[in-house]
């Protein structure tokens, strides 16, 4: 089958450049997850694994999804996604059926999107269904693959890059970028973006405010040993970055974005000679009742609160509340390693 949404989309999945700093650009997407998802149905299609017969499944709440809905909209596919109630809000799923995609919401009493019985559901309905296509953002290596195309455009906009930022929740984006570009750069410093109480850098799990990056479970396509050092970043300062791109540089990007480009101006300042790239997945309509919205931000407690101007180093892995940015150094080194240095050093896993 030939895809015919190729111009049409292309536009979405696309960076602008933005210059934040003389030594800091941004990859500023409108829909980052359109890249990966159509680069794993256009592998999926060619290898035989999918035809355009069968039904497409994933768990997911966010732009992963609503790629996959376009895409499917574009080219005549069945989608059900399964989400969490904690997770989809009317507009969005609005949006998703309008596009045609079947919507599956699991009660999510913790409001930690609980992922696991997310994926019990999908289990679920592969089970009843078996010629289902499963993407499996989380572990499809397909997903870090397809950020080939970003490297090369970062190099084609910046040249030599010396730092990447970028949020994880698949690992996909950061991961598959870093590798593309630490093969022609190998003294690149990868930094990592998550928030608190999401378990991917060895935080307990626990309900997130910030949504997008971070996860409760470990996805495949997450690579500690590109990793140099880590931030976590808490709703508060990112949405106040938000805040602060559109004002002062009209940028409209969504919180996770914020978030990277926080720690990317924090590494621009530390950095002044080194050349930095920071990746921003999605634009800031998603969030335009919230985030941009005096009175949702004034309703949450402790708001307003400034930002810190530098996060806190810490030394052992430890949770922060919503107000806090912590930088920890992992040194390229696995989440089992940590966890035995920390026990070492009597931190919290002991
Ligand atoms: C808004 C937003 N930011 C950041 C991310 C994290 O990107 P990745 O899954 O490539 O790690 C996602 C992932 O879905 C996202 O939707």
């Amino acid at each position: 089958m030939v895809a015919l949404d190729g111009d049409y989309f292309r536009a979405l999945e696309t960076p602008r450049m933005a210059a934040l700093a003389p030594n800091l650009i941004a990859a500023a997407f409108p829909l980052m997850k359109l890249m990966p998802a159509r680069y794993i149905l256009d592998r999926a299609v060619a290898d035989g694994a999918f035809e355009a017969r069968m039904r497409i499944v994933e768990t997911t709440s966010g732009t992963f999804g609503m790629a996959l809905a376009l895409l499917s909209a574009a080219r005549g596919y069945r989608l059900t996604l399964v989400s969490a109630s904690s997770l989809v809000d009317a507009k969005y799923k609005a949006r998703l059926d309008g596009l045609g995609a079947q919507m599956i919401i699991t009660e999510d009493h913790a409001g930690d999107g609980d992922q696991l019985a997310r994926l019990q559901r999908l289990d679920d309905i592969r089970r009843a269904e078996p010629n289902c296509f499963w993407p499996r953002q989380y572990d499809n290596p397909g997903n870090a693959l397809a950020y080939a195309r970003l490297a090369e455009q970062l190099v084609q906009t910046v040249g030599e890059i010396d730092c990447l930022v970028g949020c994880v929740g698949s690992g996909g984006s950061l991961c598959g970028t870093a590798m593309f570009l630490r093969a022609v750069f190998p003294h690149l410093i990868v930094i990592a973006v998550d928030t608190h109480r999401s378990i991917l850098f060895g935080q307990p799990a626990g309900k997130r405010l910030l949504r997008g990056l971070g996860n409760s479970i470990l996805p495949g396509n997450l690579r500690h040993d590109l990793i140099d050092e880590v931030h976590w970043v808490g709703g508060y300062p990112a949405f106040s970055e938000a805040r602060r791109l559109l004002r002062e540089h009209g940028i409209f990007q969504g919180p996770t974005s914020a978030a990277a480009a926080l720690v990317g101006r924090w590494a621009a300042s530390t950095r002044p000679g080194a050349r930095i790239a920071v990746i921003m997945p999605d634009e800031g309509h998603r969030y335009a009742e919230t985030v941009f919205d005096d009175a949702w931000l004034g309703a949450l407690p402790g708001w307003p609160c400034s930002p810190p101007s530098e996060p806190r180093e810490v030394t052992i892995v430890e949770s922060g509340s919503e107000a806090d940015w912590m930088r920890f150094i992992w040194a390229r080194r696995s989440l089992d390693r940590i966890v035995d240095d920390e026990v070492k050093n009597e931190g919290r896993f002991r």
